[in-house]
């Protein structure tokens, strides 16, 4: 029997919540489908900073390094740690060490879901370069507390890795209706963006299968908006990305359905998968945070791990149960709730 090793991070406040909603999921959709998952839980949160200075201990990495899958609820409790020292000192050093270069966020309504918008149906699939870009981390401050203070942040984009996330989209794209718009800030960024659209360029040539567009970043948040259903494969910078995916789970009902997966395509580290909403300190233990973004990005755990029949399971007794308009609405069930439904439907197909 296949055994897949998880290293279980819940982090911080929801994070939590939906990481044990999660794993009951896991656990009972690996029972039937024949699989076993070892997992071994790590503290790494705010409450480990107060208690130990750190995120995580010096030898996080290597230590997460023997999995086959990281799997992370959130990080972040801005009333004791700020959220620039914790973001720093987890997510987004394992996000670089492990070459997770390709984050990847689905958006699109589950049934019964009412977004916001009068949109008909849309599946739009985010591709977020995660590495590099404006998350570079290169940069500095002098003068501090000056009049005269600067601050420089600069954004580092590489060839190397402009042409792999984009390689990466375009095969996305192979697998789905075969579109991607390249999301660009050329017309006022010179160097970066107009880099980026070279090599869009470039790489779609190799891609004459795949149809490609090339749109601006503020043209797309209102694409996004008012014809989400003209969209397949998006594929932008980190930050961009970043942004767009925000916008992707309000149109898809909220950030409670928004799931991740910061993956490294050449299997060199382990892949991570998280929801996209934060810890919510303000809803954090009251047992009505929506786990299904968290479900949904276990179930790309899955299909990560080869388990494509679990994470197809898992994915329709999501469906099943807002279906039934259960987790379809804030407030309406809670955590244990929209489980139990998801869990009873996993049982009633098995
Ligand atoms: C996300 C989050 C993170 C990011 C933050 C918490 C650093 O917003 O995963 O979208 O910006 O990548
Ligand atoms: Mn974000």
């Amino acid at each position: 029997m296949t055994n897949h090793k998880i290293a279980l991070i819940p982090g911080d406040g929801i994070g939590t919540d939906v990481t044990d909603a999660a794993m009951k999921v896991l656990h009972a959709v690996a029972m039937t489908a024949g699989f076993t998952l070892e997992t071994e839980t790590f503290p790494w949160s705010c409450a480990h900073y107060q208690e130990t200075g750190a995120m995580m201990p010096a030898d996080g990495i290597e230590t997460l390094r023997a999995f086959d899958a990281i799997y992370l609820g959130a990080v972040g409790w801005p009333d004791t740690v700020p959220d620039a020292v914790s973001l720093h000192g987890l997510l987004l050093p394992i996000r670089k060490a492990f070459n997770q270069y390709a984050n990847i966020r689905p958006h699109r309504l589950l049934p019964c879901v009412e977004g916001p918008l009068k949109a008909p149906g849309f599946d739009i699939l985010c591709i977020r370069e995660n590495t590099e870009g404006e998350y570079s981390g290169a940069g500095g401050r002098v003068h501090q507390g000056m009049v005269n203070e600067v601050a420089v942040e600069t954004a580092i984009f590489t060839r190397a890795g402009v042409e792999r996330i984009l390689r990466f989209a375009f095969e996305q794209a192979r697998a789905r209706r075969r579109h991607v718009t390249s999301v660009t800030k050329s017309n006022a960024q010179k160097y970066s963006m107009v880099f980026w659209d070279e090599i869009t360029r470039h790489v779609a040539a190799d891609y004459p299968d795949v149809a490609v567009s090339m749109m601006h970043i503020d043209a797309m948040a209102a694409r996004m908006v008012m014809a989400p259903e003209s969209l397949d494969v998006v594929v932008a910078s980190n930050l961009f990305g970043d942004i767009l995916t925000d916008l992707g789970a309000a149109i898809q009902g909220g950030l409670g359905f928004a799931a991740s997966a910061n993956i490294c395509p050449d299997g060199s580290g382990p892949s991570m998968f998280e929801p996209v909403h934060g810890s919510a300190p303000d809803i954090a233990g009251q047992n009505i945070a929506n786990p299904i973004a968290a479900i949904w990005s276990a179930s790309m755990m899955l299909d990560h791990l080869g388990e494509n029949a679990a994470a197809r399971a898992v994915m329709a007794a999501i469906e099943q149960a807002t279906a039934k308009g259960i987790g379809t609405r804030p407030g309406r069930h809670s955590t244990d709730q929209i489980t139990a439904a998801i869990l009873a439907a996993l049982e009633a197909a098995s």
